[in-house]
Protein backbone atom coordinates (compact mmCIF):
# COMPACT_ATOMS: atom_id res chain seq x y z
CA UNK A 1 0.00 0.00 0.00
CA UNK A 2 2.43 2.75 1.07
CA UNK A 3 4.74 1.79 -1.82
CA UNK A 4 1.81 3.27 -3.64
CA UNK A 5 2.55 6.42 -2.25
CA UNK A 6 6.19 6.32 -3.00
CA UNK A 7 7.46 7.88 -5.84
CA UNK A 8 9.10 5.31 -7.88
CA UNK A 9 12.22 7.55 -7.73
CA UNK A 10 12.61 7.74 -4.10
CA UNK A 11 13.06 3.43 -4.13
CA UNK A 12 15.50 3.57 -6.32
CA UNK A 13 17.78 5.50 -3.89
CA UNK A 14 20.20 3.76 -2.05
CA UNK A 15 21.26 4.85 1.69
CA UNK A 16 24.22 6.49 2.05
CA UNK A 17 26.38 4.71 4.80
CA UNK A 18 28.58 7.36 6.10
CA UNK A 19 32.43 6.40 7.48
CA UNK A 20 32.03 5.32 11.26
CA UNK A 21 32.11 8.20 13.67
CA UNK A 22 35.30 8.28 16.67
CA UNK A 23 33.09 7.76 19.29
CA UNK A 24 30.73 5.11 18.01
CA UNK A 25 34.22 2.93 17.39
CA UNK A 26 35.35 3.59 20.90
CA UNK A 27 32.14 2.39 21.70
CA UNK A 28 31.90 -0.87 19.79
CA UNK A 29 35.62 -2.13 19.86
CA UNK A 30 36.30 -0.61 23.52
CA UNK A 31 38.79 1.32 22.26
CA UNK A 32 39.89 4.74 23.69
CA UNK A 33 42.33 6.09 21.43
CA UNK A 34 41.00 6.39 17.54
CA UNK A 35 41.82 8.36 15.06
CA UNK A 36 39.54 9.13 11.84
CA UNK A 37 41.60 9.13 7.95
CA UNK A 38 38.08 8.38 6.65
CA UNK A 39 36.50 11.44 5.66
CA UNK A 40 38.91 14.10 3.90
CA UNK A 41 38.82 16.21 7.11
CA UNK A 42 41.37 18.72 7.97
CA UNK A 43 43.17 17.62 11.10
CA UNK A 44 44.59 21.33 12.05
CA UNK A 45 40.93 22.07 12.88
CA UNK A 46 39.06 25.62 12.16
CA UNK A 47 41.22 28.88 12.08
CA UNK A 48 41.22 30.25 16.08
CA UNK A 49 39.29 33.24 14.44
CA UNK A 50 36.49 31.26 13.22
CA UNK A 51 36.11 29.55 16.53
CA UNK A 52 36.04 32.74 18.39
CA UNK A 53 33.59 34.46 15.73
CA UNK A 54 31.44 31.24 16.06
CA UNK A 55 31.43 31.90 20.38
CA UNK A 56 30.50 35.52 19.47
CA UNK A 57 27.17 34.93 17.90
CA UNK A 58 26.08 31.88 19.81
CA UNK A 59 23.62 34.41 21.62
CA UNK A 60 22.17 35.23 18.12
CA UNK A 61 21.00 31.79 17.89
CA UNK A 62 17.60 32.82 19.31
CA UNK A 63 16.83 34.32 15.68
CA UNK A 64 17.02 32.97 12.22
CA UNK A 65 20.28 33.78 10.33
CA UNK A 66 20.66 36.15 7.80
CA UNK A 67 19.08 34.89 4.94
CA UNK A 68 20.66 36.48 2.75
CA UNK A 69 24.43 35.82 3.73
CA UNK A 70 25.07 39.60 3.38
CA UNK A 71 28.30 39.73 4.66
CA UNK A 72 30.38 36.71 3.28
CA UNK A 73 28.52 36.49 -0.12
CA UNK A 74 30.05 40.31 -0.66
CA UNK A 75 33.67 38.69 1.23
CA UNK A 76 33.49 35.98 -1.45
CA UNK A 77 32.18 38.18 -4.42
CA UNK A 78 35.13 40.59 -3.70
CA UNK A 79 38.13 37.72 -3.52
CA UNK A 80 36.79 35.66 -6.62
CA UNK A 81 35.99 38.28 -8.37
CA UNK A 82 31.83 38.43 -9.17
CA UNK A 83 29.39 40.51 -8.04
CA UNK A 84 27.37 39.05 -4.81
CA UNK A 85 24.53 38.13 -7.10
CA UNK A 86 26.49 34.91 -9.05
CA UNK A 87 27.83 33.49 -5.82
CA UNK A 88 25.48 30.99 -3.61
CA UNK A 89 26.09 30.03 -0.17
CA UNK A 90 24.58 26.49 0.80
CA UNK A 91 24.16 24.00 3.68
CA UNK A 92 27.92 22.16 2.45
CA UNK A 93 28.22 22.06 -1.25
CA UNK A 94 26.05 19.02 -0.74
CA UNK A 95 22.92 21.25 -0.73
CA UNK A 96 24.43 23.42 -3.80
CA UNK A 97 24.48 19.61 -5.82
CA UNK A 98 20.69 19.09 -4.66
CA UNK A 99 19.34 22.50 -5.47
CA UNK A 100 21.23 22.12 -9.11
CA UNK A 101 19.27 18.59 -9.33
CA UNK A 102 15.72 20.39 -7.95
CA UNK A 103 16.40 23.84 -10.43
CA UNK A 104 17.33 21.63 -13.72
CA UNK A 105 16.91 18.17 -13.67
CA UNK A 106 13.46 16.92 -15.13
CA UNK A 107 12.41 13.36 -15.90
CA UNK A 108 13.65 11.83 -18.58
CA UNK A 109 17.19 14.07 -18.71
CA UNK A 110 20.43 12.74 -18.78
CA UNK A 111 23.44 13.28 -16.16
CA UNK A 112 26.91 12.48 -16.98
CA UNK A 113 28.68 10.83 -14.01
CA UNK A 114 31.49 8.58 -13.55
CA UNK A 115 30.83 5.05 -13.15
CA UNK A 116 31.42 5.33 -9.31
CA UNK A 117 30.55 8.95 -8.48
CA UNK A 118 30.63 10.85 -5.87
CA UNK A 119 27.85 9.78 -3.82
CA UNK A 120 25.76 13.27 -4.06
CA UNK A 121 25.79 13.44 -7.80
CA UNK A 122 24.06 9.78 -8.00
CA UNK A 123 21.80 10.62 -5.15
CA UNK A 124 20.50 13.88 -7.02
CA UNK A 125 19.82 12.16 -10.29
CA UNK A 126 18.23 9.44 -9.10
CA UNK A 127 16.00 11.74 -7.08
CA UNK A 128 15.01 14.04 -9.88
CA UNK A 129 14.16 10.94 -11.94
CA UNK A 130 16.85 11.52 -14.43
CA UNK A 131 18.77 8.95 -16.26
CA UNK A 132 22.60 8.36 -15.36
CA UNK A 133 25.12 8.04 -17.69
CA UNK A 134 28.27 6.24 -16.10
CA UNK A 135 31.65 6.67 -17.81
CA UNK A 136 34.18 4.48 -16.70
CA UNK A 137 37.24 6.56 -15.39
CA UNK A 138 40.80 5.71 -17.51
CA UNK A 139 43.56 5.09 -15.30
CA UNK A 140 41.73 6.53 -12.26
CA UNK A 141 41.15 10.19 -13.90
CA UNK A 142 37.88 11.21 -15.71
CA UNK A 143 37.73 10.31 -19.37
CA UNK A 144 36.08 13.14 -21.24
CA UNK A 145 37.09 12.60 -24.23
CA UNK A 146 34.80 9.23 -23.65
CA UNK A 147 32.14 11.22 -21.80
CA UNK A 148 31.97 13.75 -24.45
CA UNK A 149 31.39 10.67 -26.53
CA UNK A 150 27.97 9.94 -24.54
CA UNK A 151 26.62 13.61 -24.97
CA UNK A 152 23.35 12.77 -26.60
CA UNK A 153 20.36 14.99 -26.93
CA UNK A 154 19.05 14.58 -23.56
CA UNK A 155 21.89 15.67 -21.34
CA UNK A 156 21.49 17.86 -18.68
CA UNK A 157 24.84 18.24 -16.56
CA UNK A 158 27.96 16.66 -16.59
CA UNK A 159 29.21 16.16 -12.79
CA UNK A 160 33.09 16.59 -12.30
CA UNK A 161 34.86 16.09 -9.15
CA UNK A 162 37.86 18.01 -9.75
CA UNK A 163 40.04 16.76 -7.51
CA UNK A 164 38.44 13.78 -8.01
CA UNK A 165 36.93 11.71 -4.99
CA UNK A 166 38.15 9.13 -3.96
CA UNK A 167 41.23 8.67 -6.80
CA UNK A 168 42.60 12.02 -6.16
CA UNK A 169 43.18 13.07 -9.44
CA UNK A 170 42.29 16.23 -12.05
CA UNK A 171 41.32 16.86 -15.38
CA UNK A 172 43.31 20.00 -16.89
CA UNK A 173 41.86 23.03 -18.34
CA UNK A 174 42.24 22.10 -21.58
CA UNK A 175 40.63 19.15 -21.54
CA UNK A 176 38.14 20.91 -19.85
CA UNK A 177 37.35 23.28 -22.43
CA UNK A 178 37.37 20.88 -25.21
CA UNK A 179 34.46 19.15 -23.66
CA UNK A 180 32.61 22.25 -22.68
CA UNK A 181 32.91 23.18 -26.75
CA UNK A 182 31.19 19.57 -27.26
CA UNK A 183 28.53 20.29 -24.68
CA UNK A 184 28.03 23.44 -26.19
CA UNK A 185 24.66 25.34 -24.83
CA UNK A 186 22.56 21.72 -24.03
CA UNK A 187 24.15 21.52 -20.88
CA UNK A 188 25.72 22.49 -17.46
CA UNK A 189 28.91 21.31 -16.24
CA UNK A 190 28.75 21.17 -12.57
CA UNK A 191 32.58 21.37 -11.57
CA UNK A 192 32.81 20.04 -7.73
CA UNK A 193 36.28 21.76 -6.68
CA UNK A 194 36.12 20.49 -3.02
CA UNK A 195 39.66 20.15 -2.81
CA UNK A 196 40.51 22.88 -5.32
CA UNK A 197 42.93 24.79 -2.45
CA UNK A 198 44.72 21.24 -2.28
CA UNK A 199 45.44 20.98 -6.04
CA UNK A 200 49.45 21.47 -6.73
CA UNK A 201 49.45 20.57 -10.65
CA UNK A 202 49.86 24.04 -12.98
CA UNK A 203 47.48 22.60 -15.84
CA UNK A 204 44.79 22.72 -12.87
CA UNK A 205 41.55 24.54 -14.57
CA UNK A 206 41.23 28.12 -14.23
CA UNK A 207 37.15 27.66 -13.68
CA UNK A 208 36.05 31.07 -12.18
CA UNK A 209 37.83 32.73 -16.03
CA UNK A 210 35.49 29.89 -17.53
CA UNK A 211 32.47 31.33 -15.29
CA UNK A 212 33.78 34.84 -16.36
CA UNK A 213 33.49 33.94 -20.21
CA UNK A 214 29.26 33.06 -19.66
CA UNK A 215 30.18 28.93 -20.17
CA UNK A 216 27.67 26.81 -18.38
CA UNK A 217 29.35 26.12 -15.31
CA UNK A 218 28.79 25.83 -12.18
CA UNK A 219 32.06 25.94 -9.97
CA UNK A 220 30.86 24.42 -6.07
CA UNK A 221 33.75 25.06 -3.45
CA UNK A 222 33.34 24.06 0.28
CA UNK A 223 34.38 25.10 3.64
CA UNK A 224 34.27 21.70 5.02
CA UNK A 225 37.91 20.59 3.59
CA UNK A 226 40.67 23.26 3.62
CA UNK A 227 38.80 25.52 6.37
CA UNK A 228 38.05 22.52 8.51
CA UNK A 229 34.18 23.42 9.25
CA UNK A 230 32.71 19.74 7.98
CA UNK A 231 30.76 19.93 11.47
CA UNK A 232 28.66 23.43 10.36
CA UNK A 233 27.69 22.33 6.71
CA UNK A 234 28.99 25.61 4.66
CA UNK A 235 30.16 25.52 0.92
CA UNK A 236 29.71 28.12 -1.64
CA UNK A 237 28.87 27.80 -5.71
CA UNK A 238 29.54 30.56 -8.63
CA UNK A 239 27.59 30.55 -11.65
CA UNK A 240 27.07 32.84 -14.79
CA UNK A 241 23.72 35.13 -13.63
CA UNK A 242 20.82 32.72 -15.09
CA UNK A 243 22.08 30.00 -13.72
CA UNK A 244 22.77 31.70 -10.12
CA UNK A 245 19.34 33.35 -10.21
CA UNK A 246 17.93 29.91 -11.27
CA UNK A 247 19.68 28.61 -8.46
CA UNK A 248 18.79 31.22 -5.97
CA UNK A 249 14.97 30.69 -6.75
CA UNK A 250 14.75 26.95 -5.38
CA UNK A 251 17.63 27.71 -2.07
CA UNK A 252 15.76 27.19 0.73
CA UNK A 253 15.09 30.06 2.96
CA UNK A 254 18.07 31.09 6.05
CA UNK A 255 19.62 27.50 4.76
CA UNK A 256 22.50 28.68 5.69
CA UNK A 257 23.08 28.96 10.23
CA UNK A 258 24.43 32.07 11.79
CA UNK A 259 26.94 30.30 13.34
CA UNK A 260 28.40 28.43 9.89
CA UNK A 261 28.27 32.17 7.92
CA UNK A 262 30.12 33.96 11.04
CA UNK A 263 32.97 30.98 10.76
CA UNK A 264 33.16 31.09 7.66
CA UNK A 265 33.47 34.49 7.14
CA UNK A 266 36.51 35.04 9.93
CA UNK A 267 38.28 31.18 8.09
CA UNK A 268 38.52 33.27 4.98
CA UNK A 269 40.56 36.18 7.01
CA UNK A 270 43.41 33.75 8.21
CA UNK A 271 45.42 33.00 5.45
CA UNK A 272 47.67 31.19 7.24
CA UNK A 273 45.62 28.78 8.83
CA UNK A 274 45.53 27.47 5.20
CA UNK A 275 48.85 27.68 4.44
CA UNK A 276 49.62 25.60 7.96
CA UNK A 277 47.07 23.10 6.53
CA UNK A 278 48.51 23.10 3.10
CA UNK A 279 52.45 22.28 4.88
CA UNK A 280 51.15 19.46 6.86
CA UNK A 281 48.86 17.81 3.75
CA UNK A 282 52.63 18.19 1.18
CA UNK A 283 54.27 16.95 4.26
CA UNK A 284 52.00 14.43 5.22
CA UNK A 285 51.76 13.48 1.20
CA UNK A 286 55.71 12.88 1.20
CA UNK A 287 55.75 10.87 4.23
CA UNK A 288 52.74 8.54 3.19
CA UNK A 289 54.41 8.49 -0.30
CA UNK A 290 57.90 7.09 1.23
CA UNK A 291 56.24 4.65 3.23
CA UNK A 292 53.63 3.05 1.25
CA UNK A 293 56.56 2.45 -1.27
CA UNK A 294 58.77 0.74 1.61
CA UNK A 295 55.46 -1.46 1.73
CA UNK A 296 55.26 -2.15 -1.76
CA UNK A 297 52.06 -0.73 -1.96
CA UNK A 298 50.64 1.28 -4.92
CA UNK A 299 48.69 4.35 -4.46
CA UNK A 300 47.61 7.15 -6.87
CA UNK A 301 49.55 10.63 -6.35
CA UNK A 302 47.03 13.08 -5.12
CA UNK A 303 46.06 16.64 -5.92
CA UNK A 304 43.85 16.50 -2.86
CA UNK A 305 44.34 15.78 0.89
CA UNK A 306 43.57 12.13 0.76
CA UNK A 307 45.05 9.41 -0.99
CA UNK A 308 44.08 5.91 -2.53
CA UNK A 309 45.98 3.37 -2.12
CA UNK A 310 46.24 -0.25 -3.47
CA UNK A 311 46.55 -2.76 -1.14
CA UNK A 312 46.72 -5.50 -3.00
CA UNK A 313 43.69 -7.29 -1.47
CA UNK A 314 40.40 -7.08 -0.44
CA UNK A 315 40.39 -3.42 1.02
CA UNK A 316 36.75 -3.98 3.24
CA UNK A 317 38.85 -6.83 5.23
CA UNK A 318 42.43 -4.26 5.57
CA UNK A 319 39.98 -1.51 6.47
CA UNK A 320 38.25 -3.75 8.96
CA UNK A 321 41.86 -4.74 10.54
CA UNK A 322 42.96 -0.86 10.88
CA UNK A 323 39.88 -0.04 12.80
CA UNK A 324 40.43 -2.82 15.39
CA UNK A 325 43.28 -0.89 15.83
CA UNK A 326 42.19 2.34 16.17
CA UNK A 327 42.04 3.65 12.47
CA UNK A 328 39.22 4.29 10.69
CA UNK A 329 39.81 4.61 6.60
CA UNK A 330 37.28 4.50 4.27
CA UNK A 331 37.35 1.41 2.14
CA UNK A 332 33.75 1.46 0.04
CA UNK A 333 32.15 -1.28 -2.80
CA UNK A 334 30.74 2.41 -3.89
CA UNK A 335 34.64 2.92 -5.03
CA UNK A 336 34.37 0.30 -7.85
CA UNK A 337 38.15 -0.70 -6.76
CA UNK A 338 37.87 -3.29 -4.36
CA UNK A 339 41.75 -3.79 -3.57
CA UNK A 340 41.60 0.02 -2.85
CA UNK A 341 40.75 2.16 0.25
CA UNK A 342 41.23 6.11 0.30
CA UNK A 343 43.28 8.00 3.79
CA UNK A 344 42.66 11.16 4.90
CA UNK A 345 45.90 12.67 4.67
CA UNK A 346 46.47 13.77 8.66
CA UNK A 347 48.99 15.45 11.33
CA UNK A 348 52.57 13.97 11.35
CA UNK A 349 51.81 11.13 14.51
CA UNK A 350 48.35 10.32 13.19
CA UNK A 351 50.73 9.67 9.47
CA UNK A 352 52.70 7.06 11.41
CA UNK A 353 50.23 5.48 13.69
CA UNK A 354 48.38 4.69 10.59
CA UNK A 355 51.17 3.00 8.73
CA UNK A 356 52.87 1.03 11.88
CA UNK A 357 48.80 -0.26 11.87
CA UNK A 358 49.13 -0.55 7.97
CA UNK A 359 52.19 -3.05 8.49
CA UNK A 360 50.70 -4.96 11.36
CA UNK A 361 47.94 -5.65 9.08
CA UNK A 362 49.51 -6.90 5.61
CA UNK A 363 52.34 -8.48 7.61
C1 LIG B 1 34.03 15.57 -4.12
C2 LIG B 1 33.22 16.13 -3.01
N1 LIG B 1 32.28 17.03 -3.28
C3 LIG B 1 31.52 17.56 -2.31
C4 LIG B 1 31.68 17.19 -1.00
C5 LIG B 1 30.74 17.73 0.02
O1 LIG B 1 31.24 18.78 0.68
P1 LIG B 1 30.35 19.61 1.69
O2 LIG B 1 30.82 19.24 3.04
O3 LIG B 1 30.64 21.03 1.33
O4 LIG B 1 28.91 19.27 1.47
C6 LIG B 1 32.66 16.27 -0.66
C7 LIG B 1 32.81 15.85 0.73
O5 LIG B 1 33.45 14.91 1.08
C8 LIG B 1 33.45 15.72 -1.69
O6 LIG B 1 34.36 14.79 -1.43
Amino acid sequence: MTEKLVRPAITRLKPYIPGKPIEEVKRELGLDDVIKLASNENPLGPSPRAVQAMRKCLKDVRLYPDNECYHLKRKLAQRLGFPPEQVLVGRGSDEIIHMIGLAFLEKGDEVLIPSHPFVLYEFTGTLMDAELVRVPLREYRYDLEAMAERIGPRTKLAFIGNPNNPTGTIITHDELVRFLDRLGDQGIVVLDEAYYEYAEDAAYPRSLELVKEGRNVIVLRTFSKIYALAGLRIGYGVARPELAAALAKVREPFNVSTVAQAAALASLEDGFQVERSLKINRRGKKYLYRELKRLKLKYVPTEANFIFVDCGRDALEVARELLRRGVIVRADPAFGYPTHFRVTVGKPAQNRRFIAALKEVLA
